[in-house]
């Protein structure tokens, strides 16, 4: 079977609506994720991510499908599954509002199984970790918006689960929360053996944080693999040349048919951004720029933006 942590087989969901309707949520879904790995589970609203969450998490059941937990295919070992799984869920209230940061952390823990007196290190670990440290002692419904997120993770970590499943960890956070977590999460990823899987609509998180994506759409995998081999296929680069003074009409005309190409004049310059996925097209470009006679000032290129191919990937199959 292989060295997977989880293993999801022909997963299908359908919900059905009080008009006896139904709706398929998740629609015959496969996939396996290694130990250690991180994956990004991404797609548009209503693609279904939240609903997988829910499933592997088994705070519902499935109306097809299997999930396994390592090798444990007759899931004798539902208990030791819950023990190895953590979840924090978008937009619920994952933690007490009554209870302060340190009891959250104990109490969780408990919830999950363990003795929190055995987990006081890494309760204090993961305190300074996520910068509660003066908040130890304050009650969660006091704190911003951020902090409650962060403590909400924060549970997650404590427990020593193999699985941690993060469904929107950035949603509804303001911008400097939200860069704080994406901080946050790198350093999980970098510093922590789990197995993460993480929904999310941030793209900033998706290419700091995870090694893996499966995007999926209507219910369905539309993509699965490396970060990397994605934004290979895709190849998107943007390329922006300044130009001394301006080029000429029949300049123009020879990159006229070049997709996804931008020409803007100012007073003295002329600025070209363009969009390519092939080498070859930048290489004409030069060449039309060359040939008459145009003075390159500079040629800046941008980072492979994975929103760009993500756009891309969703477009071509939808
Ligand atoms: N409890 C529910 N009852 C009926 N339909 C639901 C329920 N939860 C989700 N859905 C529907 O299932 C689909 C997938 O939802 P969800 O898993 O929340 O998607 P995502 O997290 O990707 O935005 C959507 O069409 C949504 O409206
Ligand atoms: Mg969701």
């Amino acid at each position: 079977m292989g060295n997977y942590i989880l293993k999801v087989i022909n997963l299908t969901k359908i919900y059905k609506t009080r008009r006896e309707n139904e709706i398929k949520a998740v629609n015959n879904v496969s996939f396996n994720i290694k130990n250690g790995e991180i994956v990004g589970l991404l797609g548009p609203n209503g693609a279904g991510k939240t609903t997988i969450i829910k499933m592997i998490c088994r705070l519902i059941n499935s109306t097809k499908g299997n999930i396994l937990y390592e090798n444990d295919i007759k899931q004798k070992k539902r208990l030791n599954m819950a023990k190895n799984i953590t979840c924090v869920l978008e937009g619920n209230r994952n933690v007490y509002w009554r209870l302060t940061v340190r009891e959250n952390l104990e109490f969780l823990s408990i919830i999950k199984g363990y003795n929190p007196k055995k987990l006081k290190e890494r309760i204090d670990y993961y305190i300074d970790f996520f910068n509660l440290r003066d908040k130890e002692h304050v009650i969660a419904g006091k704190l911003s918006q951020g902090m409650k997120q962060k403590l909400s993770i924060a549970a997650s970590m404590v427990p020593p689960t193999k699985i941690v499943l993060l469904d929107e960890p950035t949603l509804g956070l303001d911008v400097k929360a939200s860069y704080d977590m994406r901080k946050i999460l790198k350093k999980i990823a970098e510093e922590e053996n789990r197995t993460i899987l993480i929904t999310t609509h941030d793209m900033k998180v998706v290419q700091n944080v995870c090694n893996r994506i499966i995007i999926i759409n209507q219910g369905q995998i539309i993509a699965d693999d490396k970060i990397n081999n994605l934004l290979h296929l895709f190849e998107l680069k943007n390329y922006h040349f300044s130009i001394e003074g301006f080029i000429t009409d029949e300049q123009r005309q020879l990159l006229n048919d070049i997709p996804h190409l931008e020409i803007k004049e100012n007073d003295k310059n002329t600025e070209i951004s363009v969009h390519i996925d092939k080498m070859s097209i930048f290489y004409r470009i030069v060449r039309v720029l060359e040939n008459g006679g145009s003075i390159v000032k500079s040629i800046e290129n941008s980072e492979i933006d994975f929103e760009k191919a993500y756009i891309e990937i969703l477009g071509g199959i939808v």
